[in-house]
């Protein structure tokens, strides 16, 4: 018998939702982005039955890919798992795939491409509809939407019903970077045309929180203020910065991960139940959790920076010298914060985030710390009762997916020793191994309108603003101690001291 297992018969095949037949136009689509999940993750809506035939794909950027391009995505849907090279759908649905040649600030590239997807609805019956999706650097985003507004593509024209619009993270690089990216995209698309992704809430573990917590009746009424001691969020990678040098020297830790992915997770940790699974209903308990989080003090932001390691017997490069990053460059690849939120759930409650490249191990996790009972029955020889810990609930995000419940329980024997027990639910174990990387539900989503799970322009501006004043602090007070953690580490003592200054200290991972 596996440890986790699913008890319930399956559920009824859920009402069908497939979308109106549409042309997915990926700009950037030479990037890493297309080939690894977005291309993988369409194919894996075509296997589950999800997309209408009449779907086709435009990968457009600089170089010309033209021969290339239909058959590297083939080895790419290979690569991301769960499909046979023979699969008898995969090679129809290569034949859509297309590819155009253009820079994206030539204006011409903009009128032959609305060309090509006039004859690919023709040849395909594609409707018209668009889903344009910017797989590209944060710096094409105005041009691009600017361009498709000019050479009317923005809009549905001759009987299709919509046209949208993806835009990969990051969104902005502060607040009036995101305010003004905002304004940019909303002079061309309207607010319900307009999908912010971030890649985390296709994931089946987060949106598992919200079922955690609010589908079934044992949890919800221990989640807060009265029986949380504390909440932890890691998000830690053990890989560095994989050439992205230049990228990553302008974003660093902070904006990469905490003011998207680490922000989306909190605030489905800490909403309260939206009035329904709708967007709006959802959006609006996001960004009341956002707004309720009070300004973070200094010392309550530490960052870090990886210095040269060995691990595995392996030499590992120091931030500072990897390629096209500055010797002397002031980037954190680490962060880790404590928040508050001032609100009836969670007023006294810390939020403590860590987040970094080259750590320990890759791992994403929150872990719901409890407080310990108010009557410590059970003692030791000596009289205490310290020794027996804390109950949590660790939900894993990556790898791994799953929940785990700590408790006491008897030791066996004659005396009421107490020992820490763990209760374990399993993704793979309970659902079996999936290949799907998160995209698929995202796209499928887009396809249908649901933006329930992106990001709205009132949330991205307010995440913003709580990471604003951090930044701008980190800029005016460069530091002297970096590196201040070795690749293949959790982070900086700095960290370690800020939860010892709480009387705390990191859960173990
Ligand atoms: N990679 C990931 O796993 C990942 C995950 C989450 C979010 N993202 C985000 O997704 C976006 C794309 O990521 P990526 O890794 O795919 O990027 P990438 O590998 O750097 O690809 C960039 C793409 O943009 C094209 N391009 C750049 N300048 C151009 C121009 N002036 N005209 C036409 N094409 C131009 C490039 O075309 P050429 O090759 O022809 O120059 C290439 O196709 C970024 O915003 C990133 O932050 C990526």
């Amino acid at each position: 018998m596996s440890p986790t297992e699913v008890v319930t018969p399956p559920p009824p095949a859920a009402p069908e939702r497939k979308p109106d037949p549409c042309i997915v136009i990926i700009f950037g689509a030479s990037g890493d982005l297309t080939k690894r999940k977005l291309l993988p993750a369409l194919y894996h809506l075509v296997q589950g039955n999800l997309l209408p035939s009449e779907i086709a794909v435009v990968g457009v950027a600089r170089r010309d890919l033209t021969k290339t391009f239909a058959p590297d995505m083939q080895d790419g849907v290979i690569a991301g798992g769960g499909v046979e090279k023979d699969d008898p759908r995969l090679a129809p649905f290569i034949e859509k795939v297309q590819y155009h040649t253009m820079n994206f600030d030539d204006p011409n590239g903009y009128d032959s491409l609305k060309t090509l997807l006039a004859s690919i609805d023709e040849k395909f019956g594609t409707k018209g509809n668009r889903l344009f999706y910017l797989a590209v650097a944060p710096e094409y985003f105005s041009d691009i939407i600017g361009f498709l507004g000019k050479h009317g593509m923005a809009k549905p024209e001759g009987g299709a019903k919509w046209v949208r619009t993806i835009i990969e993270k990051p969104f902005g690089h502060d607040l009036l970077s995101a305010r003004a990216l905002n304004d940019e995209v909303n002079k061309v698309f309207d607010e319900d045309q307009i999908f912010r992704i971030d890649h985390y809430l296709g994931k089946e573990t987060v949106q598992n929180i919200l079922v955690f917590r609010f589908a079934n009746s044992i949890f919800e009424h221990v989640w807060n203020r009265n029986y949380v001691d504390h909440i932890e969020i890691t998000a830690a990678e053990a890989i560095g910065i994989e050439g992205r040098g230049p990228f990553y020297e302008q974003a660093g830790l902070l904006r990469d991960v905490i003011q998207n992915h680490v922000m989306e997770v909190l605030s489905f940790i800490a909403m309260e139940p939206p009035v329904s699974f709708e967007a709006a209903a959802v959006r609006a308990e996001k960004v009341k959790v956002w707004r309720a989080i009070t300004p973070i003090a200094p010392e309550h932001a530490v960052r870090g920076q990886y210095g040269p390691s060995t691990i595995d017997g392996k030499a590992v490069l120091g931030y500072r010298q990897e390629e096209r990053v500055s010797p002397t460059s002031q980037t954190e690849t680490y962060a880790a914060l404590k928040l508050e939120i001032e609100n009836w759930r969670w007023a006294g409650v810390p939020f403590y985030i860590r987040a970094g490249k080259r750590m320990a191990k890759r791992l994403t996790e929150v872990t719901i710390m409890f407080k310990q009972p108010p009557l410590r029955l059970f003692k030791n020889k000596e009289g205490k009762s310290d020794h027996i810990e804390p109950n949590f609930i660790s939900m894993r995000i990556q790898p791994d997916d799953g929940i785990t419940l700590r408790f006491g329980a008897k030791v066996p024997g004659p005396s009421m020793d107490i020992a820490a027990v763990d209760m374990d639910f399993s993704y793979a174990d309970a659902f079996g191994p999936s290949s799907n990387n998160g995209y698929e539900r995202l796209l499928l989503d887009a396809m249908l309108g649901d933006a329930t799970l992106f990001a709205h322009r009132d949330g991205v501006e307010a995440t913003w603003t709580i990471m604003t004043p951090i930044l701008e602090n980190w800029a005016k007070t460069p530091v002297s101690d970096f590196p201040n953690y070795p690749a293949g580490t959790w982070g900086p003592t700095a960290s370690d001291a800020m939860m010892k200054a709480d009387g705390r200290k990191w859960r173990k991972l």
